[in-house]
């Protein structure tokens, strides 16, 4: 099932992400959900808060990028960040945040822990794209966005921007729920 994309602005931002205390077949049926709205909107990561579920809970597939053509598909549940080093930049979108890219600093390795999709509980590190892609779906589930990582002069030229997503006056090729749509429905 397709779930529409909660972006920028909406009311699932403002809540924290909880814990997955329950691996259960409804988990495992959401991940699923999770995989083909991701797939479907042509995305490389999905954060369950994407989807309106304030969940500690991601899912990632690079592999639709050249070089990564091999890459499994990873299940991210309860993820936590031990170490990092290196910083690299590179250019981020976020499916929540259409019509915006930019240049975002990270780290370049990364030492992490998490449940996968086997609900087993995996440490390991994480470099290049990997690594790129878990500290984004990582930042959303401290309810952040990759523009939260732009200078103070970059974020105020998206103002405009980010305004017109929140009144859903962005096009997007994949189902979405806008702060407006919010609003108009309660
Ligand atoms: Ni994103």
């Amino acid at each position: 099932m397709i779930m529409p994309i909660h972006l920028y602005g909406t009311r699932v931002w403002e809540t924290p992400a909880r814990r997955v205390t329950k691996f259960d077949d409804r988990l495992v049926g959401l991940i699923r959900d999770m995989f083909e709205t991701m797939h479907n909107a042509d995305g490389i990561g999905l954060a369950a808060n994407q989807v309106g579920l304030p969940m500690s809970l991601a899912v990632m597939d690079i592999s639709v990028m050249e070089d990564y053509e091999s890459e499994k598909p990873l299940v991210v549940i309860n993820p936590e960040i031990l170490e990092s080093s290196g910083t690299y930049t590179m250019e981020e979108g976020c499916l929540s945040v259409p019509g915006v890219r930019d240049e975002v600093v990270r780290a370049d390795s990364l030492r992490v822990r998490f449940v996968d999709g086997n609900f087993d509980k995996v440490e390991k590190e994480l470099t290049g794209m990997w690594a790129r892609v878990f500290q984004h779906e990582y930042d959303h589930l401290q309810q952040k966005f990759f523009v939260n990582r732009l200078a103070a002069v970059k974020r105020q030229m998206l103002k405009p921007k980010l305004a017109k997503i929140k009144r859903n006056e962005i096009k997007t090729r994949y189902p979405v729920l806008s702060a407006s749509d919010e609003k108009a429905g309660s």
